[in-house]
């Protein structure tokens, strides 16, 4: 759900940055040829992600959650020559179209893509992080939090999409809603962590920004 009326949506998107034309593509080839395209982060998300990486020139981005490889272009586009982005999906058949606009985009070789299950490859990075883009199962948030929390540097951001779930967090969440529950642990979690200090976006689905002390 977005939470927007959606003129203001538009009105914001027509007033942001204008998407680039490879992102304006894989949107496209996204919509017409893979299953559940409101994935992507979109236009408006995808420019502030590219914004807020562009501030930090991030030398090691890890991203849970690639699906077709929307935000990982979009956070790529901050990466200074020297910088990496990991991004970790589970899903084997996304690989082709993720691969080919990693290579379009120039930045291929800046971006290294894990398949498997996030909550086994994570332990297994050995290095620290800059920024962290979390946006893959629900039901895994305070999993990531616990695996990310240590391997993110001190001054690093943890950006968090989907926190509002359709607003549903804000209601008492039925016994067997498990994504829902867990996502509201995660957002109360987030914000009394001694270890962040967060602010959460009402943009798109929710989206929460935590920068690590
Ligand atoms: C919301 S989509 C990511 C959208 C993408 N970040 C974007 O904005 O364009 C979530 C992705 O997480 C992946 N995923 C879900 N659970 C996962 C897990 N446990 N480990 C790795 N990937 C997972 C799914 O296959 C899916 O492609």
């Amino acid at each position: 759900m977005d939470f927007l009326p959606q003129e203001i949506e538009q009105y914001a998107e027509q007033h942001t940055q204008e998407e680039p034309q490879l992102l304006k593509e894989l949107n496209l080839e996204t919509w017409q040829t893979v299953l559940a395209p409101r994935m992507l982060s979109g236009p408006l998300q995808g420019r502030l992600l590219s914004l807020i990486a562009q501030l930090m020139a991030p030398k090691a981005i890890l991203e849970i959650g690639t699906y077709t490889g929307y935000s990982a272009l979009c956070l790529a586009e901050g990466l200074p020559k020297d910088g990496v982005l990991h991004t970790i999906d589970r899903n084997p058949e996304l690989r082709r179209l993720q691969q080919k606009y990693f290579d379009r985009s120039g930045k291929g070789h800046q971006i290294v893509t894990h398949l498997g299950d996030a909550v086994e490859i994570i332990p297994g990075l050995d290095q620290k992080f800059d920024l962290v883009f979390i946006d893959a199962d629900k039901s895994n948030y305070l999993n990531y939090l616990t695996l990310v929390t240590p391997i993110l540097r001190s001054g690093g951001l943890l950006i968090s999409d989907n926190v509002l779930w359709s607003g549903k967090v804000t209601q008492k969440a039925p016994t067997d809603d498990l994504d829902t529950q867990v996502l509201q642990e995660f957002n109360q979690k987030l914000k009394t962590h001694p270890e962040y200090q967060t602010v959460l976006l009402p943009i798109r689905d929710g989206l929460s920004v935590a920068r690590k002390r």
